[in-house]
């Protein structure tokens, strides 16, 4: 890992033949750890998951303050609903993490930008300038497996979190993205058993 980027985990709920759709995810357990575990003070989204959620986004409480960051990799500028995003009572900001490629963005909005890459968002270029933020220390990857398997392909990936459900044969995406994760060896951090027959599993990225 890049010494000069913040620790960067990837947390997805699972079933047990790796993928991330396609069942019903225990969302309360996925939360309870995330609320315990690392403490991120960036959350660093897949712009898929967040065009997920967008039909189902309702006013929310307002920023969260003190809270962490959300940062969208949204090259294509294909995310709208930002506004509803910073008051979703998670985050105390937001970040539209941009290349120089991205289609102009409509006039008078408002949400802060980081251009980084030419043709899509560099990666590597965007965790180095959250890294230089204040505070920044731990950044926590939302994906369905997409931008996380981009993330594992340039070696920008610590800390690999498997919250497994007891279901296979279910969903289409797998959560490493598109291609095959690259050859490495992990290092169990820590296991542990819930109740519905759930494993956690987390492995440091060697
Ligand atoms: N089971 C779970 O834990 C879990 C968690 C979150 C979401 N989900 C589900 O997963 C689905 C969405 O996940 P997804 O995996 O399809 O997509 P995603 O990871 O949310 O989005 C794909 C991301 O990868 C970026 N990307 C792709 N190629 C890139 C490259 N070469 N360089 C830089 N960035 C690149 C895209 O950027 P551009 O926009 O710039 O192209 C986009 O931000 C939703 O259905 C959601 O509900 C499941």
């Amino acid at each position: 890992m890049p010494a000069d980027t913040p620790y960067v985990v990837a947390h997805l709920g699972v079933s047990l033949d790796g993928k991330t759709d396609g069942f019903p995810r225990d969302e309360t357990r996925f939360h309870q750890l995330v609320g315990t575990t690392w403490h991120e003070d960036v959350t660093l989204a897949g712009s898929d998951t967040v065009l997920a959620r967008e039909p189902a986004m309702a006013p929310g409480p307002g920023p969260r303050d003190p809270g962490p960051l959300l940062a969208v990799v949204d090259g294509r500028a294909r995310v709208t609903r930002w506004q509803e995003l910073r008051d979703a009572g998670h985050w105390s900001e937001v970040l539209a993490l941009h290349c120089r490629a991205t289609p102009p963005r409509p006039v008078g909005r408002y949400v802060p930008e980081l251009v980084v890459g030419d043709d899509r968002v560099d990666l590597a270029a965007a965790l180095r300038a959250l890294g230089r933020r204040p505070g920044v220390a731990v950044v926590r990857v939302v994906s369905g497996g997409r931008l996380v398997g981009r993330l594992l392909a340039r070696g920008l990936v610590d800390e690999v979190s498997l919250l497994v459900h007891p279901v296979m044969g279910v969903g289409s995406r797998d959560w490493w993205g598109e291609a095959p994760p690259p050859a490495r060896s992990l290092q169990l951090i820590e296991s542990d058993t819930f109740g519905r027959g759930l494993v956690w599993l987390r492995y440091r990225v060697a």
